[in-house]
Protein backbone atom coordinates (compact mmCIF):
# COMPACT_ATOMS: atom_id res chain seq x y z
CA UNK A 1 0.00 0.00 0.00
CA UNK A 2 1.48 3.26 -0.71
CA UNK A 3 0.64 6.52 -0.26
CA UNK A 4 -0.62 9.08 -2.69
CA UNK A 5 1.86 12.05 -1.26
CA UNK A 6 5.56 12.33 -0.11
CA UNK A 7 5.18 15.02 2.38
CA UNK A 8 1.67 15.86 4.26
CA UNK A 9 1.20 19.46 3.96
CA UNK A 10 -2.79 20.13 4.15
CA UNK A 11 -6.00 17.99 4.85
CA UNK A 12 -6.51 18.63 1.09
CA UNK A 13 -4.40 15.55 0.21
CA UNK A 14 -5.94 13.34 2.32
CA UNK A 15 -8.47 11.63 -0.13
CA UNK A 16 -10.95 9.44 1.32
CA UNK A 17 -9.74 6.18 -0.22
CA UNK A 18 -5.96 6.77 1.63
CA UNK A 19 -7.46 7.42 4.86
CA UNK A 20 -9.35 4.79 4.79
CA UNK A 21 -5.83 2.63 4.42
CA UNK A 22 -4.78 4.64 7.26
CA UNK A 23 -7.18 3.84 9.31
CA UNK A 24 -6.80 0.39 8.85
CA UNK A 25 -3.19 -0.11 9.60
CA UNK A 26 -4.10 2.22 12.88
CA UNK A 27 -6.53 -0.32 13.38
CA UNK A 28 -3.70 -3.58 13.33
CA UNK A 29 -1.08 -0.54 15.13
CA UNK A 30 -3.68 0.00 18.24
CA UNK A 31 -3.76 -4.05 18.66
CA UNK A 32 0.35 -3.70 18.45
CA UNK A 33 0.00 -1.16 21.17
CA UNK A 34 -2.37 -3.16 23.27
CA UNK A 35 -1.30 -6.90 23.14
CA UNK A 36 2.76 -6.25 22.09
CA UNK A 37 4.28 -3.21 22.77
CA UNK A 38 6.30 -2.82 20.16
CA UNK A 39 6.89 -3.99 16.88
CA UNK A 40 9.75 -4.66 14.46
CA UNK A 41 8.93 -1.56 11.88
CA UNK A 42 11.48 0.73 12.48
CA UNK A 43 13.89 -0.04 14.05
CA UNK A 44 16.50 1.12 10.88
CA UNK A 45 15.15 4.24 10.30
CA UNK A 46 15.92 7.98 12.09
CA UNK A 47 13.01 10.17 12.36
CA UNK A 48 13.65 14.02 13.20
CA UNK A 49 11.03 15.75 15.52
CA UNK A 50 11.04 19.69 15.40
CA UNK A 51 8.96 21.46 17.80
CA UNK A 52 8.67 25.06 17.30
CA UNK A 53 5.64 25.73 19.04
CA UNK A 54 4.45 24.54 22.07
CA UNK A 55 3.22 20.85 22.29
CA UNK A 56 2.26 17.96 24.52
CA UNK A 57 -0.27 15.56 22.64
CA UNK A 58 1.48 16.06 19.26
CA UNK A 59 5.01 15.44 20.51
CA UNK A 60 4.76 12.85 23.07
CA UNK A 61 2.18 10.62 20.12
CA UNK A 62 4.69 11.04 17.64
CA UNK A 63 7.78 10.58 19.88
CA UNK A 64 5.27 6.86 21.86
CA UNK A 65 4.52 6.06 17.90
CA UNK A 66 8.32 6.22 17.04
CA UNK A 67 9.19 4.27 20.17
CA UNK A 68 6.56 1.54 19.65
CA UNK A 69 8.04 0.60 15.58
CA UNK A 70 11.02 0.53 17.15
CA UNK A 71 12.51 3.54 15.30
CA UNK A 72 15.12 6.12 16.67
CA UNK A 73 14.55 9.81 17.13
CA UNK A 74 16.07 13.14 16.76
CA UNK A 75 14.94 16.04 18.66
CA UNK A 76 14.73 19.93 18.84
CA UNK A 77 11.87 22.01 21.00
CA UNK A 78 11.24 25.26 21.26
CA UNK A 79 13.10 28.09 19.25
CA UNK A 80 15.65 28.85 21.86
CA UNK A 81 17.23 25.77 21.83
CA UNK A 82 17.51 25.50 18.31
CA UNK A 83 19.58 27.77 15.04
CA UNK A 84 15.61 29.67 14.54
CA UNK A 85 17.06 31.71 17.46
CA UNK A 86 19.97 32.70 15.36
CA UNK A 87 17.33 33.71 12.88
CA UNK A 88 18.26 30.58 10.66
CA UNK A 89 15.57 30.11 7.73
CA UNK A 90 12.68 27.31 8.24
CA UNK A 91 13.90 26.61 4.71
CA UNK A 92 17.88 26.02 5.67
CA UNK A 93 16.53 24.30 8.73
CA UNK A 94 15.16 21.70 7.17
CA UNK A 95 17.63 21.28 4.67
CA UNK A 96 20.17 20.51 6.94
CA UNK A 97 17.49 18.41 9.50
CA UNK A 98 16.29 16.42 6.91
CA UNK A 99 20.29 15.36 6.06
CA UNK A 100 19.91 13.92 9.49
CA UNK A 101 17.30 11.35 9.34
CA UNK A 102 15.08 9.16 6.97
CA UNK A 103 11.48 11.44 8.02
CA UNK A 104 10.79 14.82 9.27
CA UNK A 105 8.05 16.39 11.70
CA UNK A 106 7.97 20.02 12.37
CA UNK A 107 5.50 22.51 14.08
CA UNK A 108 6.17 25.97 13.71
CA UNK A 109 3.94 29.13 14.27
CA UNK A 110 4.15 30.83 11.08
CA UNK A 111 1.51 29.75 8.41
CA UNK A 112 3.32 28.18 5.43
CA UNK A 113 5.86 27.33 7.01
CA UNK A 114 4.99 23.56 6.29
CA UNK A 115 5.12 24.20 2.59
CA UNK A 116 8.23 26.01 2.42
CA UNK A 117 9.63 22.50 3.98
CA UNK A 118 7.87 20.46 2.43
CA UNK A 119 9.80 21.91 -1.19
CA UNK A 120 13.08 21.51 0.33
CA UNK A 121 12.97 18.42 2.61
CA UNK A 122 15.40 15.37 1.48
CA UNK A 123 12.77 13.20 3.26
CA UNK A 124 9.04 12.73 3.60
CA UNK A 125 8.01 15.20 5.90
CA UNK A 126 4.58 15.64 7.73
CA UNK A 127 3.07 18.74 8.86
CA UNK A 128 2.78 18.79 12.64
CA UNK A 129 0.44 22.33 12.61
CA UNK A 130 1.49 25.79 11.14
CA UNK A 131 0.31 28.47 12.54
CA UNK A 132 -3.44 28.80 12.59
CA UNK A 133 -3.40 27.03 8.83
CA UNK A 134 -3.07 23.49 9.33
CA UNK A 135 -3.09 20.34 11.45
CA UNK A 136 -3.76 17.29 9.09
CA UNK A 137 -2.58 14.57 11.30
CA UNK A 138 -4.90 15.91 14.03
CA UNK A 139 -8.00 15.66 11.41
CA UNK A 140 -7.01 11.97 10.73
CA UNK A 141 -7.06 11.24 14.48
CA UNK A 142 -10.33 13.05 14.55
CA UNK A 143 -11.66 11.40 11.28
CA UNK A 144 -10.68 8.23 13.17
CA UNK A 145 -12.14 8.54 16.21
CA UNK A 146 -15.82 9.27 14.22
CA UNK A 147 -15.21 6.55 12.21
CA UNK A 148 -14.19 4.22 15.09
CA UNK A 149 -17.41 5.75 18.01
CA UNK A 150 -20.05 5.91 15.20
CA UNK A 151 -19.07 3.62 12.86
CA UNK A 152 -19.13 5.95 9.50
CA UNK A 153 -18.53 9.57 8.63
CA UNK A 154 -20.73 9.84 5.47
CA UNK A 155 -24.03 11.86 6.58
CA UNK A 156 -22.76 13.64 9.91
CA UNK A 157 -23.72 16.87 10.82
CA UNK A 158 -21.27 18.16 13.11
CA UNK A 159 -21.18 21.35 15.14
CA UNK A 160 -17.71 22.74 15.29
CA UNK A 161 -16.55 25.57 17.58
CA UNK A 162 -15.56 27.97 19.37
CA UNK A 163 -12.82 29.15 17.27
CA UNK A 164 -13.32 28.57 13.41
CA UNK A 165 -11.46 31.55 12.45
CA UNK A 166 -7.89 30.71 13.92
CA UNK A 167 -7.69 27.01 14.71
CA UNK A 168 -5.95 24.75 12.37
CA UNK A 169 -7.17 21.70 13.88
CA UNK A 170 -10.70 23.09 12.97
CA UNK A 171 -9.42 24.07 9.23
CA UNK A 172 -8.08 20.41 8.34
CA UNK A 173 -11.01 18.56 9.75
CA UNK A 174 -13.74 20.71 7.99
CA UNK A 175 -11.44 20.51 4.98
CA UNK A 176 -11.20 16.66 5.69
CA UNK A 177 -14.64 15.94 5.84
CA UNK A 178 -15.30 17.83 2.76
CA UNK A 179 -14.23 14.36 1.15
CA UNK A 180 -17.09 12.70 2.56
CA UNK A 181 -20.90 12.56 1.15
CA UNK A 182 -24.32 14.49 3.35
CA UNK A 183 -22.03 16.09 5.25
CA UNK A 184 -23.47 19.19 7.77
CA UNK A 185 -20.97 21.81 9.62
CA UNK A 186 -22.58 24.08 11.85
CA UNK A 187 -20.06 26.57 12.67
CA UNK A 188 -20.43 27.81 16.52
CA UNK A 189 -18.56 30.93 17.55
CA UNK A 190 -18.57 34.44 18.74
CA UNK A 191 -19.23 36.63 15.69
CA UNK A 192 -15.66 37.86 15.69
CA UNK A 193 -14.34 34.31 15.30
CA UNK A 194 -16.61 32.97 12.44
CA UNK A 195 -14.69 31.18 9.68
CA UNK A 196 -13.48 33.09 6.83
CA UNK A 197 -16.14 33.79 3.87
CA UNK A 198 -13.78 32.13 1.33
CA UNK A 199 -13.16 29.10 3.90
CA UNK A 200 -17.09 28.56 4.11
CA UNK A 201 -17.47 28.90 0.41
CA UNK A 202 -14.33 26.33 -0.07
CA UNK A 203 -16.53 24.04 2.01
CA UNK A 204 -19.98 24.75 0.13
CA UNK A 205 -18.46 23.84 -3.04
CA UNK A 206 -17.71 20.35 -2.60
CA UNK A 207 -21.26 19.94 -1.51
CA UNK A 208 -20.35 20.77 2.26
CA UNK A 209 -23.99 22.06 3.64
CA UNK A 210 -22.79 25.03 6.15
CA UNK A 211 -24.40 27.16 9.12
CA UNK A 212 -22.43 30.06 10.18
CA UNK A 213 -23.47 30.41 13.65
CA UNK A 214 -23.51 32.61 16.95
CA UNK A 215 -25.00 30.57 19.79
CA UNK A 216 -24.91 26.64 20.43
CA UNK A 217 -28.27 26.28 18.71
CA UNK A 218 -26.94 23.65 16.58
CA UNK A 219 -24.93 21.49 18.83
CA UNK A 220 -28.07 19.50 20.53
CA UNK A 221 -29.17 18.11 17.39
CA UNK A 222 -25.53 17.34 15.90
CA UNK A 223 -24.06 13.96 15.97
CA UNK A 224 -21.04 15.16 16.58
CA UNK A 225 -20.02 17.92 18.43
CA UNK A 226 -16.13 19.15 17.99
CA UNK A 227 -14.92 21.74 19.94
CA UNK A 228 -11.32 23.81 20.44
CA UNK A 229 -10.22 26.64 22.82
CA UNK A 230 -10.22 30.05 21.80
CA UNK A 231 -6.73 30.13 19.87
CA UNK A 232 -5.60 32.40 22.94
CA UNK A 233 -1.55 32.66 21.16
CA UNK A 234 -3.41 34.12 18.00
CA UNK A 235 -5.46 37.45 19.73
CA UNK A 236 -3.74 40.11 18.42
CA UNK A 237 -5.80 41.74 21.16
CA UNK A 238 -5.44 40.08 24.87
CA UNK A 239 -8.27 42.00 25.89
CA UNK A 240 -10.77 40.18 23.00
CA UNK A 241 -9.46 36.70 24.14
CA UNK A 242 -10.65 37.54 27.85
CA UNK A 243 -13.82 39.35 26.72
CA UNK A 244 -14.72 36.19 24.34
CA UNK A 245 -13.06 33.15 26.42
CA UNK A 246 -16.30 32.36 28.33
CA UNK A 247 -19.11 32.98 26.06
CA UNK A 248 -19.58 29.62 25.08
CA UNK A 249 -19.02 26.47 27.34
CA UNK A 250 -20.67 22.70 26.95
CA UNK A 251 -22.51 21.76 29.80
CA UNK A 252 -24.53 18.56 30.43
CA UNK A 253 -27.29 20.64 29.79
CA UNK A 254 -26.57 21.84 26.45
CA UNK A 255 -27.18 18.49 25.22
CA UNK A 256 -30.59 18.17 26.35
CA UNK A 257 -30.85 14.28 26.85
CA UNK A 258 -29.30 13.45 23.93
CA UNK A 259 -26.03 11.82 22.97
CA UNK A 260 -24.28 13.43 20.39
CA UNK A 261 -20.09 12.30 20.14
CA UNK A 262 -17.88 15.23 21.82
CA UNK A 263 -14.59 15.58 20.64
CA UNK A 264 -12.07 18.15 21.51
CA UNK A 265 -8.18 17.43 19.92
CA UNK A 266 -7.25 19.13 23.29
CA UNK A 267 -5.64 21.24 25.39
CA UNK A 268 -9.79 21.79 27.34
CA UNK A 269 -9.37 25.07 28.74
CA UNK A 270 -13.32 26.85 28.99
CA UNK A 271 -14.85 24.99 25.79
CA UNK A 272 -16.55 21.78 27.78
CA UNK A 273 -17.36 21.61 31.46
CA UNK A 274 -15.37 18.82 33.20
CA UNK A 275 -19.42 17.93 34.39
CA UNK A 276 -19.14 16.28 30.65
CA UNK A 277 -16.34 14.02 30.81
CA UNK A 278 -18.41 11.40 32.56
CA UNK A 279 -21.01 10.81 29.81
CA UNK A 280 -20.02 7.89 27.91
CA UNK A 281 -20.17 9.66 24.44
CA UNK A 282 -17.76 12.28 25.68
CA UNK A 283 -14.70 11.16 23.64
CA UNK A 284 -11.96 13.98 24.05
CA UNK A 285 -9.55 11.63 26.00
CA UNK A 286 -9.93 8.29 23.73
CA UNK A 287 -9.42 10.67 20.45
CA UNK A 288 -6.08 12.08 22.53
CA UNK A 289 -4.63 7.96 22.40
CA UNK A 290 -6.14 7.33 19.20
CA UNK A 291 -3.06 9.72 17.91
CA UNK A 292 -0.67 6.97 18.66
CA UNK A 293 -1.88 4.41 16.21
CA UNK A 294 -2.91 7.03 14.19
CA UNK A 295 0.52 8.51 13.58
CA UNK A 296 2.24 5.00 14.07
CA UNK A 297 0.43 4.05 10.65
CA UNK A 298 0.98 7.26 9.10
CA UNK A 299 4.75 6.94 9.66
CA UNK A 300 4.67 3.43 8.27
CA UNK A 301 3.09 4.07 5.46
CA UNK A 302 5.19 7.06 4.18
CA UNK A 303 8.21 5.02 4.82
CA UNK A 304 6.81 2.08 2.69
CA UNK A 305 6.79 -0.31 5.15
CA UNK A 306 3.19 -1.26 4.66
C1 LIG B 1 -4.18 21.50 18.87
C2 LIG B 1 -3.12 22.32 18.18
O1 LIG B 1 -1.95 22.30 18.55
O2 LIG B 1 -3.50 22.98 17.21
N1 LIG B 1 -3.65 20.61 19.83
C3 LIG B 1 -3.26 19.37 19.44
O3 LIG B 1 -2.40 19.21 18.59
N2 LIG B 1 -3.86 18.33 20.01
C4 LIG B 1 -5.28 22.30 19.43
C5 LIG B 1 -4.95 23.47 20.28
O4 LIG B 1 -3.79 23.75 20.60
O5 LIG B 1 -5.90 24.15 20.64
Amino acid sequence: MALPFRHLVNADQLTRDCAAEIFDVADYMQRVCDFKGRVDLLSDKILGFLFFEPSSRTMLSFQSAAQRLQAGVIFAQGKEMSSLKKSESVSDTVRVTSGYCDLLVMRHELEGAAAEAAEVSMVPFVNAGDGSNEHPTQCLIDGYTIRRELGRIDGIHIAIGFDPLQSRAIHSLARFLSKYDDITISFMSPEMLSPKPEFVETLRSRGVTVHVTHDMGHAASADVIYLNRLQEERFANAEDFERLRQKFTLRAATLAGRSPLVLDPLPRIDEIATEVDTLPTAAYFRQAHYGVPVRMALLTLLLGRF
